[in-house]
């Protein structure tokens, strides 16, 4: 199955699925950035074909010509705007690391996340693999991993711990997905 990863930041997620590639059932066929970041960097290395742009028909254009089959959104912090979740319903997933729908839409994002589920003293956090709709965070819900909130967590700790779980979780979906 060919996959585009679409990413904002870091990109270690991004890393984790072309790791692991070779043993999954997926190729890593397009990265797609909205901006200048890390995880482009990561793609050149591996020569995958990288696209940076904000312009949703040239990313529905390259989507097309990549083959692609799976959309994954990997820390990509822009809105899909309706008509992309509407012709690629349920071909685009996301990682969110918290339960959905708990700490879910607008401004929960990275580490803002775990700062609002230790301000709500939460004994369980975690992440959540789902599918892309409309509404922000609210796409129907494909799998999740949790871990236990330690009372010595800072937003950053817990932050590391959900990011190792969600290095697990995002590989193991995509590969279901691809045998399906
Ligand atoms: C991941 O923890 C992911 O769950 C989060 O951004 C991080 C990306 O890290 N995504 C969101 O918060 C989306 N709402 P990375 O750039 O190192 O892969």
């Amino acid at each position: 199955m060919n996959i585009a990863i679409f990413a904002s930041g870091t990109g270690t997620t991004l890393q984790t699925l072309i790791d692991r590639q070779a043993e999954l059932g997926y190729h890593v066929a397009l990265v797609v950035a909205n901006r200048e970041c890390q995880a482009v960097e990561r793609a050149q290395k591996h020569h995958i074909p990288t696209l940076q742009t904000k312009d949703w028909t040239a990313i529905d254009t390259a989507l097309a010509n990549s083959n692609i089959q799976l959309v994954v959104l990997a820390g990509f912090l822009a809105i899909i705007p309706h008509w992309i979740c509407e012709k690629w319903n349920k071909r685009i997933i996301n990682i969110h690391p918290s339960l959905l729908p708990k700490y879910g839409g607008k401004g929960m994002y990275g580490i803002h996340v775990q700062e609002a589920v230790l301000a709500a003293k939460e004994q369980e956090a975690g992440c959540t693999v789902h599918y892309v709709s409309a509404e922000i965070d609210g796409g129907s819900i494909i799998a999740q991993a949790k871990v236990d909130v330690l009372p010595e967590d800072t937003p950053e700790t817990l932050a590391q711990r959900i990011q190792e779980q969600e290095k697990i979780l995002l590989p193991r979906v995509i590969d279901e997905l691809a045998h399906l």
